[in-house]
């Protein structure tokens, strides 16, 4: 399936700027189709979500659309896609309606290649609840996490296995499947973040095992909006902390507050946006995902391989990690200079990209280079060209002459 990526890049108008992002892990650039909708909403009569009058009706028109194209995008049910201002929120919420279920000796398991946000909101709310807290490792020298260990990190007492579908910060994807079937069989809930994973990966909820699956559409070209997807009924059988007014069913239980209506309205627009980023694509928008994002994974697969072993040939420059099933986002160091150095040096050039641990903290600290400033991510999206890779090729071999 053809992937063209000039065609791609005519749909992105902030790229008129012409910056060369890099920064794609902490955030895409949104389609043009993605700021329409949400412009149009502003722009329209859109009251608070009531059947009495028609504004209030389209309001509640947005809200479902949004739930459907999100279920479309990880293979979920729009009953079960619950919405946040972000995916830590969501985490956290979830986090501590499960906790009230959780009883002192119970255990949890988290891992060190995770984001904080699917770290912490579990630690500290084990915590409260006098709940064990199990550590998944990674292998430090490849960046894999090994699902074997879980055989020895999951027992009788766990009740929750938090797990990334994908590192935000050297791209290993860990066999969620596995470790998914592993929880499940002495009854524990898993939850994944495919926060990272999403705009690189055809995500599917039930075949990863993930009980609950944590997205932020800002990572795939939609507007800052998170959103937690699982079986309308497990979201059943939780109580979050809510207002008394605020509706009881399910998923709006999970959502506090007014949502931000023209946002979502921009959800429908960003899963149609990735639906048609292969033209020859047909079928069901889910259909349509499945080939576009295979597109995307083969495309940027073979810009990141480029990419990954010029940066990996240069003497000064160390990768971390070297996980075989991974996304298209590495980080590194250069010796003598300081992240924080590398990413000025590169922003002189127009290019965009993060320093420090960008939230991966337990994977910095395991990894021993938070002391001097973490490391620089090269994260890709489909809008990235061969052009701008061999050009940040270029800026970092330049670095060892500075
Ligand atoms: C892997 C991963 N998980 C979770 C998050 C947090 O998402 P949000 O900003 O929506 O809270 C991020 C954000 O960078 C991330 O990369």
């Amino acid at each position: 399936m053809s992937f063209d990526v000039h065609q791609v890049r005519a749909a992105y108008p902030a790229l008129a700027e012409g910056y060369v992002h890099f920064d794609g892990a902490a955030g895409t650039l949104v389609a043009g189709s993605v700021a329409d909708a949400v412009a149009t909403t502003m722009r329209s009569a859109v009251g608070n979500r009531t059947t009495v009058f028609e504004p209030g009706r389209r309001s509640n028109r947005i809200v479902e659309a949004a739930r459907a194209a999100v279920a479309d995008l990880v293979g979920g049910d729009p009953a079960g896609v619950a919405f946040g201002p972000s995916a830590t929120a969501l985490t956290y919420t979830v986090a501590r309606a499960l906790a009230d279920t959780w009883t002192a000796g119970d255990e949890i398991v988290v891992s060190r290649l995770d984001h904080d946000a699917n770290v912490r909101p579990w630690v500290q709310a084990a915590g409260r609840a006098g709940v064990t807290v199990r550590w998944a490792g990674f292998d430090p020298a490849t960046g894999a996490l090994p699902a074997a260990q879980y055989a020895d990190l999951i027992g009788e007492r766990t009740r929750l296995v938090a797990i990334t579908a994908a590192s935000n910060a050297i791209g290993t994807r860990p066999d969620v499947a596995a470790i998914a079937a592993r929880a499940h069989a002495v009854g524990a809930l898993v939850y994944v973040d495919a926060v990272h994973a999403a705009p690189h990966v055809f995500l599917d909820r039930r075949a990863l095992g993930a009980d609950f699956l944590a997205l932020s559409a800002y990572k795939w070209c939609g507007p800052h909006v998170g959103a937690v997807v699982a079986d309308p009924a497990l979201l059943e059988q939780m109580w979050p902390d809510k207002v008394l007014p605020a509706s009881d069913r399910v998923p709006e239980r999970f959502e506090t507050g007014t949502p931000p209506f023209e946002l979502l309205a921009g959800l429908p627009a960003a899963v149609d946006h990735l639906a048609g980023l292969c033209p020859e694509a047909t079928g069901s928008r889910r259909e349509r995902l499945r080939t576009s994002m295979t597109a995307v994974g083969d495309y940027e697969g073979e810009l990141f391989g480029w990419l990954d072993d010029a940066l990996r040939a240069m003497r000064h420059v160390q990768v971390l990690g070297r996980p075989e099933d991974r996304t298209p986002t590495l980080s590194f160091t250069v010796a003598n200079l300081m992240p924080r150095q590398v990413t000025a040096e590169l922003s002189r050039r127009g290019i965009c990209a993060w320093d420090g641990d960008y939230y991966a903290r337990e994977l910095f600290d395991a990894l021993g280079v938070n002391e001097a400033g973490g490391a620089v991510r090269l994260g890709l999206a489909h809008y990235n060209t061969a052009e701008e890779i061999g050009y940040v090729i270029d800026a970092v071999a330049a670095l060892r002459l500075r």
